[in-house]
């Protein structure tokens, strides 16, 4: 068997290349599903792996699934478990993530949420930096706007709403830039295509609330307890485009993202064009919590 051969589908663990779902599927048709995007941290010295707030991502995926009305007859605790053996099935020994999703194999033409046919499947592979951690990337402000909580709830991770996404990073990559930042139907800054934003002011932490159309974020929420620990403020506020340029440091963060500095944005250099000294400071303490090496945040990390 291949890495990461095994995958959790319909109720049971099979070969990834048996996890097929059909072509009139309401998922396929109509991006009815939610999912969620989850890091694991080999650790070579202890032999242990661990995942990242895996029952945070879970009430979220459940939280998803009642904005959705997609219900699934599991509890969080019920998904970490299967996570758990999915990853002891694997025997995964490296840095991985995991996409548990939801979604909906209802055979039918119309697009409508039912009660029924809800599915819940998991897999797993290697992954090692989403964008460039050490390095850091450049970002545009997107033509396209992010959706609004009376469109597409962006608080939760809804399939569909990925179109939004892809809309905005492809628009970006096209463009020769790494990564999108959306803004709001109102104009002010929303986050990335799949990461928050900081912008450092000052020594101060800015970053949009949850209210600006953004994903309720896991990775936003951990950051901001080890900016806490830092002793560094954080103001949780409105953020106008303009404020991009001016930043000493900007930063990208999610699951995928970890922690990202964005060097620069719509052309302008942000600082000096390399990481700051925040971003520094706050990204060796992340790295070091997720691999379970900060006692006060050892709780967070979940043995398989
Ligand atoms: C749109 C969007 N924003 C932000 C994030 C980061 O959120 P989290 O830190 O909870 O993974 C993600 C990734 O999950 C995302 O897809």
């Amino acid at each position: 068997m291949s890495e990461c051969e095994f995958v959790y589908f319909r109720g049971d663990f099979v070969p990834s290349a048996d996890a097929r779902v059909s072509i009139k599927a309401r998922a396929l048709n109509y991006g009815l599903g939610c999912f969620e995007g989850i890091r694991a941290y080999w650790n070579e010295d202890d032999q242990r792996l661990r995942i990242f707030r895996v029952e945070d991502h879970y009430r979220r995926l459940l939280n998803s699934c009642r904005i959705l009305q997609m219900p699934i007859a599991l509890s969080a605790e019920q998904m970490v478990e299967i996570t758990d053996e999915l990853c002891r099935k694997n025997e995964v020994r490296a840095d991985s993530y995991i996409r548990p999703i939801v979604y909906d194999t209802v055979e039918a033409i119309s697009p409508i949420m039912t009660e029924d046919g809800n599915e819940f499947a998991v897999f797993v592979q290697p992954m090692r930096d989403y964008l460039d951690t050490s390095g850091g990337i450049t970002a545009c402000v997107s033509s396209w706007r992010r959706t609004g909580e009376n469109m597409i709830p962006a608080r939760a991770k809804p399939v569909g709403g990925y179109v939004n996404s892809a809309l905005a990073r492809s628009e970006a990559k096209a463009n020769g830039y790494d990564e999108a930042i959306f803004l709001t139907a109102d104009g002010y800054v929303s986050e990335g295509s799949a990461e928050h934003i900081f912008l450092v002011r000052d020594g101060e932490l800015i970053t949009p609330t949850s209210q600006e159309d953004n994903l309720e974020g896991i990775t936003r929420h951990t950051v901001l307890a080890l900016a806490g620990e830092l002793g560094r403020t954080v103001v949780e506020r409105r953020v106008a485009r303009a404020e991009l340029y001016v930043a000493d440091e900007i930063f990208f963060c999610g699951t995928g993202a970890e922690v990202t500095p964005v060097r620069g944005v719509d052309r302008r250099i942000i600082g000096d064009g390399a990481m700051g000294p925040v971003t520094r400071e706050l990204q060796e303490l992340f790295f070091k919590a997720v691999r379970g090496q900060v006692e006060k945040f050892a709780h967070w990390c979940h043995l398989v």
